[in-house]
Parts: C-alpha cells; structure tokens; sequence
C-alpha cells in the first residue's frame, strides 16, 4: 500500500487497496486512514453500483438525498449531472452536506463516471485545523452557542442543473447544531459552520451573529486548510463529511471545460446528532 498526501492540511491519495472488496478487514483499514487523512482518493477503481453500495454500507446506513432522485435502480446513488453548456457545478461553494439534517452525513462516497478535459476539480477543506487556528476571541464568543442552518429549498439542487431530476419534496429545513462539535471517534474539535448553510448564531442580535458569521467564513477558506483532487475517470473520493468542508469547482469557462459532460456518482452514509 502506498499514501501519499495531497497537502499538508488534509487528503491523501491511496494506492494499493481494491474498493471492490468490502470485507471487514478492508473496510478497517480505509476508515483508519480516513480518520486520519479525511479525505482519501483512489484512482483505477471501476467499481460497480452494486460495490460502491457494499463499501458504503460498511461505514454505515445509507442516506436518501432530501431533494434529489436516486438512480431508478439504485436509489441509494445520486447521479451528480453537468450537462455539456452548464455553467454551473453542484456543490459549487464550500459546505459540509445537508448540514441542515437533523443528523447530517456522515461519510460521502464520490465516484466518477466522466470528467472534463479540463476543470471540475474537487476541493476539500480541514475544520479541525480551522477550529485550532480560530482567533481566541472568536472562540470565546462562540463557546456553547449553536447556530441555525437551513436548506436551501429543491430548487437550489435541481432548478440550476438541467440534467438533475427533483424527488418531488419542495419543503424547507432548518436545524440547530453546536458551532464547535466534538468528532465522535477521533474526539477532536471541529468548526462546525458553512457559509452555504449557516444562517444565523442562536442567543445573538443578527448584526453580530452576521459578523462573527462573516469572519469564521473568511477564516474557513484559508488555502492552507485546504487540498484539491483532479478527478480522472474511475476515480473514488472518500471523505469525513463531519470534519471537513468541499466545494466543486465551476472553471468551465468558454473554450476551456465548457462544451464536457461531468458525472459523478454519490452515495452518502447517515451521520449522528452533532455534539
Ligand atoms: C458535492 O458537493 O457533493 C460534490 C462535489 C463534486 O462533484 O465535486
């Protein structure tokens, strides 16, 4: 086996290790490594619906997007779809997943089906780093508090993106989460808001909870928290959706990306109450 890291915030890249194979022994191995990389790619995996749901499975029960429809055959998979003229990636600015949940995912596992030439890359960011180096009067007055984060509504996820089909829910949601959680294995601290999805601090007048909000989001978009994935086809992306942040990058400018099909299939694993 072979690891070798993306940045010397987050990420590795892993070889030597068949995502076909969903034994125990296995699936061990690439949770310890997710732990401790939070986000971990493997390239050359042609996996099929079938292995990608096996793998998901270990990490847990698997979650149905509240928005999006799964594949006919296999609901559990979301079919991430930019049409050849889009302009537009899903999950184009830095979040945590459906952060807005109750319980938000857990893990997510990316497989890609068809990549651009050029662009679309995948950046991912390190909320334990970003806790560590918050300014400490940021974090005194954040101590406690939790924050309201709401969805966006079904038409952020599928009205921008012409090959994405809507479930048919078009309810909205909001949930109070700690804006500090405690991992649940690694107990580490994480900075837990997103700029996509956190609206406001609890307790707070809204013209300090927007500055304080304001300031954590600048802070969050460091580069230095951060590493990025090219994706090549049959690539797999695992990561630790509680831990981390990602974005999608939309550089599909005319005469570059434009005018390419990106395909990714997504399964994610149910994570817990936030603590
Ligand atoms: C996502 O935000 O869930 C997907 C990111 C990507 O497709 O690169």
């Amino acid at each position: 086996m072979e690891v070798n890291l993306l940045s010397g915030a987050l990420g590795a890249e892993v070889k030597g290790i068949d995502l076909k194979d969903s034994s125990e022994k296995n699936w061990q191995l690439i949770n310890l490594l997710m732990l401790e990389h939070k986000a971990l790619f493997f390239r050359d995996q042609d996996i099929t619906c079938e292995e990608q749901i096996n793998l998901a499975k270990k990490f847990g029960p698997l979650e149905r997007h509240v928005y999006v429809k799964g594949l006919k055959d296999h609901p559990e998979i979301l079919r991430i779809v930019k049409g050849a003229e889009e302009k537009h990636q899903w999950g184009e600015t830095w979040h945590t997943d459906v952060s807005y949940n109750p319980k938000p995912t857990k893990v997510i596992i990316l497989r890609s089906r068809k990549i651009p030439p050029v662009g679309g890359d995948t950046m991912f960011s390190n909320m334990e780093i970003a806790y560590e180096t918050l300014d400490n009067e940021i974090k005194k007055k954040i101590k406690g508090k939790k924050a309201i984060h709401s969805s966006l509504g079904a038409a952020a996820f599928v009205d921008k993106y012409t090959e994405m089909e809507g479930n048919g829910n078009l309810d909205e949601y909001s949930n109070e989460h700690p804006m500090v959680r405690i991992h649940p294995e690694t107990k580490k601290k994480i900075l837990y808001v997103n700029s996509m999805y956190t609206k406001k601090i609890i307790g707070m007048d809204k013209k300090e909870s927007d500055e304080i909000l304001k300031n954590i989001f600048e802070h969050q978009e460091r580069l230095d928290f951060t590493c990025r994935f090219k994706w090549t086809e049959n690539a797999v992306a695992i990561w630790d959706n509680r831990s981390t942040q990602h974005q999608g990058l939309t550089d599909f400018f005319p005469g570059r990306g434009l005018g390419h099909e990106r395909i990714m299939d997504r399964i994610a694993i149910e994570g817990d109450h936030p603590q």
